[in-house]
């Protein structure tokens, strides 16, 4: 280790109280560029897609127009490829001229002025997985710096072209440095990413003492396969997993894909509802100006938003696994109430799934059930009546269930 590196830890040692800024009582919510329109800066042949301002200022102005600002969608997510490839003469991060040509500080206005907020993407390593210019050690404070000066509201901090001891000194740095700002942002680290995303590698209580939300694994693609794959490594780990998560401290499986071109709208569903119970960060990748109706009333669906959303921030659990490839998640929610999802793994045709609220560990009392997706409400359960469910192959059926005998009016 280097002198720069022994100074470096003795500031992470003199680090106490980082991330407690009060952001993100509940997952964040919002649009990020990534996965839908990736690093494409071809503005010439394909204006309408490639990463520049009138992107964002477009899914801006579909947020607040459409719908998804007042269910909670407020952060409007920069991701790689908006730097120019050069630092500028006083050694700060500048976007592209030609793509930005306003700038990051009036485009954070744009979107101050229409109510939401702004997050923007660094990398702690010498390049960003793009190869735009990274954050170093050294640059750690002026880049905080320049991010508050802009008006950013939210920090995604990647850690490709890094080794595990700059990662283990740079994302507590960042915290700090962001903090040192006094611009309340909100810091997303995907330092779990590249530690393997599980302990002894990844000491997730001090993640969640610096960071708002963390990456734990591997990038979803625009696939069922990809949204599958995630939900089982997040599930088989949750015992690691499921306690680091609480207000202000999130597992981010990564963005909803919702409305793209590689889910059906029954595994447009299960994602949601997956999303809901895992209390994810529900942070879109899609193509606000284009979105059928049947992705729109997916995302939008009040009743998946608010267990999403639930103010005891308890992530859910993956409750069973069935030999015939049904699953059953619950996630505890405020007021007793709670939430489950009974998915389908399956690949032939809707299944019947014969269970009781007994079976899923629910006491005695008298319940209703209420059908997020279908709109229809289950009455005279109690806790050993025997039910049937229909569940489609790649799909699921989910239910909200209040506290026996107390009506409340989540719909
Ligand atoms: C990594 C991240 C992605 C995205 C890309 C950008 O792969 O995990 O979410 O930010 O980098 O290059």
């Amino acid at each position: 280790m280097g002198p720069l590196a022994v100074t470096q830890l003795l500031a992470l040692i003199s680090l106490t109280v980082a991330m407690d800024n009060g952001l993100l009582k509940t997952p964040p919510m919002g649009w990020m560029a990534w996965e839908r329109f990736r690093c494409d800066i071809d503005c010439k042949d394909d204006p309408e897609n490639c990463i520049r301002e009138d992107l964002f200022r477009d899914m801006a102005d579909r947020l607040v127009e459409d719908g998804w600002k007042e269910l909670g969608y407020e952060y409007v997510i920069i991701d790689d490829c908006w730097m120019s490839m050069l630092r500028d003469e006083h050694g700060r991060l500048q976007p592209d001229p030609f793509r930005f040509p306003g700038g990051i500080a009036k485009l954070a206005r744009y979107i101050h002025d229409r109510g939401l907020k702004l997050g923007i993407y660094a990398d702690m390593g010498t390049h960003t997985c793009m190869g735009f210019p990274g954050t170093t050690l050294d640059t750690i404070n002026i880049d905080a710096q320049t991010f508050a000066s802009w008006g950013v509201d939210y920090l995604k901090f990647d850690g490709c072209s890094s080794n595990p001891i700059e990662q283990m000194l740079g994302y507590p740095l960042m915290s700090k440095a962001l903090n040192a700002t006094g611009r309340p942002m909100a810091y997303s680290c995907s330092w779990p990413v590249y530690v393997g995303g599980l302990p002894p590698k990844v000491n997730y209580s001090l993640l969640g003492d610096i960071c708002h939300l963390w990456r734990n694994y591997v990038d979803i693609q625009d696939s069922w396969d990809s949204v599958q794959g995630i939900v089982e490594w997040f599930s088989n780990n949750q015992d690691d997993l499921q306690p680091a998560a609480g207000p202000g401290r999130w597992n981010d499986p990564d963005m909803l894909i919702i409305g793209n071109f590689g889910l059906s709208v029954d595994q447009a569903r299960a994602q949601m509802a997956l999303w809901a119970i895992m209390a994810a960060p529900l942070i879109m990748s899609n193509d606000l100006r284009n979105l059928d109706n049947s992705a729109r009333f997916i995302l939008q669906n009040k009743v998946a938003v608010a267990i999403n959303q639930d103010s005891m921030g308890i992530q859910g659990r993956r409750l069973l696994q069935e030999k015939n490839h049904i699953e059953v998640y619950w996630r505890p929610l405020s007021h007793s109430a709670s939430a489950l999802v009974f998915l389908s793994r399956r690949t032939d045709m809707p299944s019947l799934y014969h269970t009781s609220l007994a079976k899923l560990k629910y006491d005695t009392g008298n319940y209703e059930a209420y059908d997020v997706f279908t709109g229809s409400t289950v009455t005279g359960l109690n806790a050993t009546t025997q039910f049937t469910l229909s569940i489609n192959p790649s799909g699921v059926v989910m239910w909200y269930v209040p506290l026996p005998s107390i009506k409340r009016k989540m719909y």
